[in-house]
């Protein structure tokens, strides 16, 4: 399996439990739209594994390597090698999680009319690198370390840790992105605001390194609006002031929470998509997980996929075509005929596709 054309060179891999199916509802929109992309769907996930194969083959492995876009469905178990390996070996250390209402969606809350902002994402370091062991092990190599408490490892007993990273180069790249991005939307008429969110009054070290050198690049930009939260007082502001948002900046952990409570906002999980840049080869994801409770069922929302792939066909440089499919998305919602179920409609996955290129072409 290769591509056999010019255009951009696309792997859509499904993965475990819906992920297939909102992969090829996307797809099935991407192709039939004629946008300039060459869409390769290799075999991985469950369907490799229901096969008796690997669920990352090698040659699906060197077809990703190959790519200018990989887009992916959802991992639960079989799938998660894939998603560690497009993230982390390809060093994609940014994850991009618009929140953005569209008008006809639900909300938690009364009025979510006007949200729309950007979560950036550190996706390489923090917690997430399972840098995990027996505490035992610290007991024995820093006998003499003490805590904010006083204590020393040796008082917790029998326990596990987990190390929390937080490099200077990890903070910089992304500090650095976040800031040309936050200028980027200024000029389109967006506010320019950066909001930092840390817990540097507990963190002293690394999340006060964190914000110092975020601080340090906003500073280089005054047009750039600053403020910084920590987090229990950010998500807290998510519920009630959700519109002030413009950019937020965090570490991966806290990224991973705010993304999933700030999808709420803007009719939950099945909508939010993202994209996570930076490295080797661009990867572009749904939020939300497998469901596997509702897998070959051709029930589930499809939007999340469809909106990741807006997201890269900005990232390829083809904003015309992004601008018609989150077009035609909104054309849906405001309409309010053709919605799945977790919006309150009948709509299949292949039907709400249909609609969403109906309103393309
Ligand atoms: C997400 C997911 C992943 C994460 C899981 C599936 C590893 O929750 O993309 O937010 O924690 O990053
Ligand atoms: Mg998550």
């Amino acid at each position: 399996m290769t591509w056999k054309s010019t255009k951009k060179k696309i792997v859509a891999l499904g993965g475990d439990g819906i992920g297939p199916e909102v992969v090829d509802a996307t797809c099935s929109i991407l192709e039939r739209a004629g946008f300039a992309l060459d869409i390769v769907k290799p075999l991985n996930g469950d369907l490799a594994v229901n096969q008796g194969k690997e669920a990352f083959p090698d040659e699906t492995k060197k077809l990703c390597d190959q790519a200018d876009a990989v887009i992916f469905g959802a991992a639960q178990t079989a799938s998660l090698p894939i998603l560690f390996y497009l993230r982390w070996i390809y060093d994609n250390y940014l994850l991009i999680r618009p929140i953005k209402f569209y008008e006809g969606l639900g909300s938690c809350l009364k009025d979510p009319s006007g949200i729309d902002f950007v979560i950036f994402r550190e996706l390489s370091e923090g917690l997430y690198p399972g840098q995990e062991g027996d505490l035992s092990l610290l007991v024995e190599r820093l006998p003499d370390f003490r805590g904010k408490t006083g204590n020393a490892f040796a008082d917790y007993g029998k326990g596990k840790f987990a190390v929390r990273i937080v490099s200077e180069r990890g903070v910089k790249r992304l500090a650095s992105y976040a800031c040309q991005y936050t200028l980027q939307r200024k000029k389109q008429g967006y506010p320019g605001k950066l909001t930092c969110v840390t817990k540097s009054n507990i963190l002293t070290e690394s999340d006060g390194l964190f914000q110092g050198l975020v601080e340090e690049e906003v500073n280089r930009f005054p047009e750039i609006t600053y403020e910084h939260y920590y987090v229990d007082d950010a998500a807290r502001r998510l519920l009630r002031y959700a519109r002030e948002f413009d950019v937020m900046v965090t570490s991966n952990l806290f990224g991973d929470i705010l993304s999933d409570e700030a999808a709420e906002l803007v009719g939950g999980l099945g909508l939010a998509g993202s994209a996570a840049i930076g490295g080797k080869v661009p990867l572009f994801e749904p939020t939300h997980g497998s469901a596997p409770k509702y897998a070959g069922k051709n029930v589930i929302n499809p939007t999340a996929t469809i909106l990741s792939a807006k997201l890269m066909l900005e990232h390829l440089g083809m904003r015309e075509e992004a601008i018609a499919l989150e077009k035609a998305v909104a054309a849906i919602f405001k309409e309010g005929k053709t919605l799945t179920y977790d919006l309150g409609g009948k709509a299949t996955t292949t039907e709400f596709a249909d609609a969403v290129l109906k309103k393309i072409k």
